[in-house]
Order: C-alpha cells, then structure tokens, then sequence
C-alpha cells in the first residue's frame, strides 16, 4: 500500500484537523529521522498512521487494542485515550497488512512509551509531541530539545507526562514507569 492510498483511507476515518495533524507528525518524524540517521520511509508511514484509530467508537478501540498481542495491560484498558496506539497497531497489522514490527511498535507506544525505545519510536513519540499543529507552554523548548538530544527529549516528556498524569490522580500504564526509569538512568549514565 502506498502513502498516498493511506491517506485516502486517513481521510475518510479521521476528522480534517486530526488528518492534518497526522501529516504533521509525519512530516516532523522524517526531519527527526534526518537529524539521527533513521529510516525516513518507515517514519513518515509511522506518523502518518500513528492516530489511526482515534475516532473510532472506545469500545471499538479497545477490543482492538485488547486483540493487538502488543502486551496490551489491565491498567491501560483503564485509560481510554490510551486505546488508539493499541488498536492502531492492530488495524497496520490486520488491515494495512503492515508487517514491520518497528513500525507497529511506534504506533503501538506513541502514547505510554516503554523502556528500550527504538529509534522509530522515539521518533514517533517525539514527533507527535513537537509537530507544526503543537501550541501548549514549552513546545518551543522541547523542539529545540528533540533535535538536540532526542534521549533527553524522552526523558522530559516522561517526567512531564507522569506528572501531569499524578495532578490528576489518573492511572500510569506500566510501560511509562519503565520508560521513564530507562530515560532516567541514561540521564544518570
Ligand atoms: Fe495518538
Ligand atoms: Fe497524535
């Protein structure tokens, strides 16, 4: 399947402004591939479909999401706006026929993150973070971040993730507390 079939597909299941965002993020993850010698082709397809499954009924994502075999948790099905990455995973998988792990595991990890990312993955995660459409406080900061030291840029986005997500006393999916403590002691290192 080509990039410009899954836009067709992209455009019929997202929302205008969340298909802009995709390209975005797809966009912004081949100009990170650029700067740390990762795979353009296999980033731009990643950011694109990352929030595939979004705006699909929650119901409908998780038991996509639940069917992903991506180690999908108790605690994540307790965190609806996690669902997507999940089930996004699963629909590359079964109705894109992408095969690629790597790029499963970016869509699969955009949201919660996981110890040992790999470079598409950071990537992705990042990439969602910083693109164009992005206007929160420190966006600034961490676009000048992500391309200065993408490990870091993690770590940040972590630390900012589990704090804001302790302010509202939600529930932390165990791949995050790993990210985290595998950011944490590479900070450390
Ligand atoms: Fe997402
Ligand atoms: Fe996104």
């Amino acid at each position: 399947m080509t990039c410009e079939e899954v836009k067709e597909i992209l455009k019929i299941r997202l929302s205008k402004k969340r298909y802009t965002h995709s390209l975005n993020v797809a966009n912004e993850a081949v100009k990170l591939a650029k700067a740390y010698g990762g795979d353009e082709d296999k980033a731009y397809l990643a950011g694109l479909t990352h929030d595939i499954c979004k705006e699909i009924p929650q119901e409908e994502q998780l038991m996509m999401a639940k069917s992903c075999g991506m180690d999908f948790t108790e605690t994540e099905s307790l965190i609806p706006p996690l669902y997507h990455s999940a089930a996004g995973a699963y629909y590359l998988k079964k109705v894109l026929h992408i095969d690629d792990t790597d790029i499963l595991a970016a869509v699969r990890y955009h949201t919660a993150g996981r110890a040992g990312m790999s470079l598409l993955e950071k990537i992705i995660y990042i990439a969602d973070l910083i693109s164009a459409d992005r206007t929160y406080k420190d966006v600034s900061r961490m676009r000048k971040l992500a391309y200065e030291d993408l490990d870091k840029a993690m770590f940040e986005a972590l630390r900012f993730s589990i704090s804001d997500t302790l302010n509202k006393s939600s529930f932390i999916p165990e791949s995050t507390w790993a990210a985290y403590n595998f950011f944490a002691k590479m900070m450390k290192g």
